[in-house]
């Protein structure tokens, strides 16, 4: 279980802060190592099943960086960045539950592996493990993670359901990123700018930018679950479509009055188990302008992800500390809309 740093991060990041942020993952690992461990062997076994298989990382780097605004990566920071790792672990559990996933981070998912009752519980142990670690930053990030937890939650439920009659289906859809992955994604770069001593505004300015990001984060995702050939992500392309979550590409396709649209619609509404059904709507939707529309979606959210990072840069110095994490942010986002995995 060595982090390398995260793809996302790199493109602007000088060595030194490298090596910062490679130690602070190295420390996010060993935390996370022992908080998952249990005196019980098949428990043990079971909740350290996903955080052994690697992962990106992404949530806990995010911390950290954002920690490079205020006085760098400390002790709270990464107990912070690490109880993050641990809330989104709990939510993969519960997420292939769910999804029916059989594969996950490259290997086996829990439910897979060990049943969707043991996979279940395991997610709620993870998020105890979690809520425990982060009880020690004090009360406000209690609450924080609370409502952090909440909003995931509420997005999941409401992923497996449809619009509600009068509400735009792609409005819907865009909230319901926001609450299932954004907000956790908010809550790893709100963190970081908190427990490094960072003002009010800027902690807050880190939390739009990071609920901003968590949407482009997960439209991206949704186009790979598309476009993705199997390997790259460590998952199984297409799960989307098999279990029926409409995702944007989907949608806008929906949308369509083009009668060249006909057969793909008519199989966007039929069960999506069969092999032969599924394998041609996959191919339908790969290669159909929708992608490209959602593509240029995601490439929106991307951008005023970027902008909110303006204000942060006001009066600071070329090449401080904080100007280069305000770089790095920035970066991190075109990382994110454009990784195969
Ligand atoms: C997967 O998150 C769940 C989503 C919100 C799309 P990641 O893509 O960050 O998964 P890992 O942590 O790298 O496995
Ligand atoms: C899940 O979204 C988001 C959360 C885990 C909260 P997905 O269902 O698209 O995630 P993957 O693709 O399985 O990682
Ligand atoms: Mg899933
Ligand atoms: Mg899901
Ligand atoms: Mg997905």
């Amino acid at each position: 279980m060595t982090p390398a740093l995260p793809s996302p991060a790199s493109p602007s990041v000088s060595p030194e802060l490298a090596e910062r942020l490679q130690r602070g993952l190295t420390s996010v690992d060993a935390l996370l190592r022992s908080v998952v461990d249990h005196e019980d062997p098949f428990i043990a076994h079971a909740s350290a099943h996903l955080a052994e298989a690697g992962g990106k990382r992404f949530r806990p780097m995010l911390t950290l960086l954002a920690a490079e605004l205020g006085s760098g990566i400390n002790d709270e920071v990464v107990a912070a960045a690490t109880g993050v790792e641990l809330t989104h672990l709990a939510s993969l559990y519960h997420d292939d539950v769910m999804d029916e996933a059989d594969l996950r981070r490259g290997v086996s998912s829990a439910n897979a592996a060990y049943g969707n009752s043991s996979a279940i519980l395991i997610g709620d142990l993870l998020f105890g493990k979690a809520s425990e670690l982060v009880a020690g930053l004090g009360p406000e990030a209690v609450r924080i993670q609370a409502q952090t937890f909440v909003r995931l939650c509420s997005g999941q439920i409401r992923d497996d359901r449809p619009a509600p009659a009068g509400v735009d289906p792609i409005d819907y859809y865009l909230g319901v990123l926001a609450d299932k992955t954004g907000v956790l994604i908010a809550t790893a770069a709100r963190y970081g700018a908190m427990f490094s001593g960072c003002s009010p505004e800027a902690v807050d300015i880190m939390r739009r930018y990071g609920e901003r990001l968590g949407v482009a984060f997960q439209l991206a995702d949704d186009l790979l679950d598309i476009s993705s050939g199997s390997g790259e992500s460590g998952k199984r392309p297409g799960t989307d479509l098999r279990e029926g979550v409409a995702t944007l590409p989907v949608l806008l396709a929906r949308q369509s009055v083009d009668p060249s649209d006909d057969r793909l619609k008519v199989l966007l509404d039929s069960d999506l188990h069969d092999d032969a059904l599924h394998a041609e709507a996959l191919a339908l939707l790969q290669a159909h302008p929708a992608m490209g529309e959602a593509r240029d979606r995601t490439n929106d959210v991307a951008r005023e992800a970027q902008e909110l990072l303006a204000p942060l840069a006001i009066g600071l110095a070329p090449g401080s500390p904080a100007m280069e994490s305000i770089t790095a942010l920035a970066d991190l986002v075109e990382g994110v809309v454009n990784r195969v995995g």
